[in-house]
């Protein structure tokens, strides 16, 4: 069965500059999560390239990338209003606060929703043209949760899952959505909904109790069916991982190594704490910006000893609210190091731009300790990512309570309220007192379970509960995804006459 992902975005962004154009990857967990899978399984991604320019150029990066990765790519075209009432509006500017929980940013526009609905439309056609019988197709992410009906609607019979990357949030807060009712029964079109912790599955499930008092929920297996009429909906708990394999081996490598250390020797400070981001207000870096300083403040003691090396990857510049930001952040890093600054001793590193991998295996493996403090975030791979490659195994995270990697690390990370600058400061100066010795049992069994339930064991995970991959066993561990397999009807063939980017 050929697995067909569809997102609104390819894993990679089209670009152009004085050279033409070229390909960058995209930012963020949903194309760091899901390149893997497509490279190793082949396969069809469906999605925007970031840009409207329909030209040859576009087409010979996009074939380019598909040789190289092994899968094929299939671009849907965005006008630059569908940019902005898709995009940027309704999904950036509604849906993204909203679901985390941050109403007050929103920016409800009537006519976003139109536009909304008309590219999810649009991305129904080209899933329609380019997908046969034997393909599953599974839609990420908030950018889409009307596709699924649309399919259907076109009489498209295929198996469908969705996964939700972002959290999602209870009646109270969900309940501002003007459109609420219309999302809900659009989610309910898939065959398969997959969340990243129990806290969305409940949430989502209390919304439907609310609002859609028709439908019945029952647990199954582990899991949570969802009846209306004659259809049913599986809703399965799926914490998405990483490659594990993929940042362990060569963060060992030796061109690594040997940046680790002219990382160490040029940071003059015993102790590195990382924070790397990408540009969102989710994340919550003025927060962890002014516990550092509180930590400064209050333990003289750790000057010049540690150092916080802060990296922000650009992301979604075109809103003003991300422009705000990063003056923010700018000024309370001046701040802060013209506060603090001794001969010698530059308490922040500021970075602004993406890393190439080897820098930012590097960084993770240099790292005594990573700063993981969203104000609320599905699941945050950068957590994942950082003890993964701590190959030396010494390292300490300090992990938002309110990122969805808590429900699997709870253990074995320092939890942290990020909204708590006293309990975050103190979490730092407890991380970088404590000795190599002391920090190693519990590093060795974060590593232990971000191994164990990698990328490979989310995807199976999730096409086992569509029905896809043969049942194991009843699985309804602490996850609570359910097994149970669908029943189907399939399609016709597709229209051979929709081309799309392949990889020979
Ligand atoms: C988050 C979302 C992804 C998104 C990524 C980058 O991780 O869950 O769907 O792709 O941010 O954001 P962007 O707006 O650049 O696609």
């Amino acid at each position: 069965m050929r697995l067909v992902i569809v997102s609104n975005r390819l894993p990679i962004v089209v670009e152009q500059d004085e050279g033409g154009w070229r390909a960058r990857p995209g930012s963020g967990g949903l194309v760091a999560a899901l390149s893997p899978i497509l490279r190793r399984r082949g396969g069809l991604w469906i999605g925007w390239p970031g840009v409207s320019d329909q030209s040859l150029g576009v087409y010979k990066v996009l074939a380019a990338h598909a040789h190289t990765a092994g899968y094929a790519l299939q671009p849907v075209w965005l006008t630059p209003q569908e940019q902005q009432g898709f995009y940027h509006g309704f999904s950036n500017e509604i849906i993204w606060p909203l679901f985390h929980d941050l109403q007050s940013r929103c920016n409800f526009v009537p006519t976003y929703w139109a536009t909304y609905g008309a590219v999810n439309e649009k991305f129904a056609e080209v899933v329609g043209h380019c997908t046969g019988a034997d393909d599953f197709v599974w839609v990420q992410d908030y950018h889409l949760m009307g596709l699924g009906r649309r399919l259907r609607a076109r009489g498209f019979g295929n198996r469908l899952g969705f996964f939700l990357h972002i959290p999602f949030p209870p009646p109270d807060i969900f309940c501002k959505l003007p459109w609420r009712a219309e999302v809900l029964e659009g989610l309910l079109s898939y065959d398969v909904i997959g969340f990243q912790t129990p806290r969305d599955r409940d949430n989502f499930a209390d919304c439907v109790r609310a609002l859609l008092p028709e439908t019945r929920l029952r647990r199954c297996q582990g899991g949570l069916r969802a009846e209306s009429g004659n259809s049913a909906v599986m809703i399965g708990v799926c914490p998405i991982g990483i490659d594990y394999d993929e940042f362990a081996g060569p963060a060992a490598s030796q061109p690594v190594t040997e940046r680790v250390k002219a990382l160490r020797s040029e940071m003059q400070s015993e102790q590195i704490v990382l924070g790397l981001d990408r540009l969102d207000y989710t994340k919550g870096i003025p927060y962890r910006l002014k516990a550092f300083r509180l930590a400064l403040a209050n333990w003289p003691e750790v000057h010049r000893r540690v150092t916080l090396l802060q990296v922000v990857v650009p992301s979604r510049e075109a809103v003003p609210e991300y422009q705000d930001l990063k003056a923010e952040i700018e000024r309370l890093v001046a701040q802060i190091n013209g506060q603090f600054t001794q001969p010698g001793w530059v308490p922040i590193h500021y970075v602004f731009r993406s890393l190439d991998r080897e820098e930012l295996l590097a960084y993770y493996r240099a790292a005594d300790v990573a700063l993981v403090t969203p104000l609320k975030d599905g699941m945050n791979l950068i957590a994942k990512e950082y003890c993964a490659c701590q190959i030396e195994g010494d390292g300490v995270l300090i992990l938002s309570e309110f990122a969805g990697a808590a429900v699997q690390l709870r253990r074995d990370a320092v939890l942290v309220n990020p909204y708590d600058l006293d309990g975050v400061a103190e979490a730092i100066r407890r991380a970088v007192t404590t000795t190599r010795e002391e920090r190693r049992p519990a590093m060795r069994r974060l590593r232990r379970t971000i191994q164990r339930q990698d990328i490979y064991w989310w995807t199976e995970r999730f096409l086992r509960t569509c029905g896809i991959v043969a049942e194991k066993q009843a699985d309804a561990d602490e996850t609570g995804i359910a097994t149970s397999p669908i029943r189907l009807t399939m399609p016709e063939p597709p229209d051979a006459s929709y081309p799309c980017v392949s990889t020979s």
